[in-house]
């Protein structure tokens, strides 16, 4: 069966990016001159996704504005002759119906996917965290379709993160089937450091079967009180092989300040109109770092 829905759960207060996360969805901070989410509405159409649910919470109804028509500011973008911002405007609003469910509690990661179910049905779905945004020549989650259609199996997108990191992620740990494939021994919730099985971060896509809403149905919360994905994709291995697969690409956690000031920077220097102010002002700067350090 052909991988054609996904959810993009955007529950949560957005702790991380406090304060400017108090009235405004994390989901919406601008990456360059789009909101996060918007680059995985993009990754998800250029991949085949024919149907996205975006699991929202209270306070997040900005997100359903953005995708949605904007009638009065269409109007006054044609009145003053700006065709060019008004096409930009329009292609947010026809590229693709979103559907949204309410998380009416943030009881976690797992909480949230398992609230889309009724969504999904029995097909396989996509699963896209918006705190990551992925740059690649092959969108991340078409990469991760292609596995998923080789093995038939629940597959996991990871990449080595450094060993000071692995407490921020869910680490997976397996044998090698084929160059950057996995099969999946053991899963562990932002282990410390220590105790972790491996450097193989899960970072936020995944390929899953409908199955896994039976297994969150009785996953008791976990680390942080919360519903861990990660500890019902344990259970799953049990019975079914998960594999994970090392994407090709750049991953930016744009959840997280310091990620987020990356992405900004990075993918600004990707862009035409951006480049090569931004490269003068980067070498500036440096040049400034560069002195002050001596
Ligand atoms: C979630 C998952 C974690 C994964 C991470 C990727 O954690 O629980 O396993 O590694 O996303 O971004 P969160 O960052 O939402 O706490």
């Amino acid at each position: 069966m052909q991988v054609k829905k996904a959810i993009i759960p955007a529950g949560g207060y957005g702790t991380r990016f406090l304060p400017a996360t108090k009235a405004q969805p994390k989901e919406m901070l601008p990456v360059v001159d789009k909101p996060a989410i918007q680059y995985l509405i993009e990754e998800a159409l250029a991949s085949g996704i024919e149907d996205i649910i975006v699991v929202t919470y209270r306070g997040k109804n900005m997100i359903a504005d953005h995708f949605d028509k904007a009638y009065e500011l269409e109007t006054e973008l044609l009145k003053t002759g700006k065709l060019s911002k008004l096409e930009d405007v329009q292609k947010i609003s026809e590229m693709t119906e979103i559907c949204y469910v309410r998380q009416k509690q943030a009881l976690g990661l797992g909480h949230a996917v398992y609230c889309a179910r009724k969504f999904i049905g029995n097909e396989p779905f996509a699963l896209m965290l918006p705190d990551d945004i992925v740059q690649a020549t092959r969108p991340c989650i078409s990469q991760l379709i292609d596995k998923f259609n080789r093995y038939q199996s629940p597959i996991i997108g990871v990449e080595i993160v450094p060993e000071d990191k692995v407490q921020l992620y869910g680490i997976v740990k397996g044998i090698e089937v084929e160059h950057r494939v996995l099969k999946i021994e053991s899963l562990v919730e932002k282990p410390q450091p220590r105790e972790a099985p491996s450097k193989l971060g899960i970072i936020g896509r995944y390929i899953l079967h409908p199955c896994i809403f039976d297994v969150l149905k009785s996953t008791r919360p976990g680390l942080g009180g919360e519903v861990q994905l990660t500890d019902a994709l344990l259970k799953l291995n049990e019975y079914q092989q998960l594999y994970a697969y090392i994407f090709e690409g750049t991953r930016y956690d744009v959840g997280d300040k310091l990620g987020y000031l990356k992405a900004v920077v990075e993918l600004a220097l990707q862009r035409d109109e951006f480049k090569e102010g931004l490269k003068k002002y980067l070498l500036e700067i440096g040049e400034k770092l560069k002195l002050d350090l001596t």
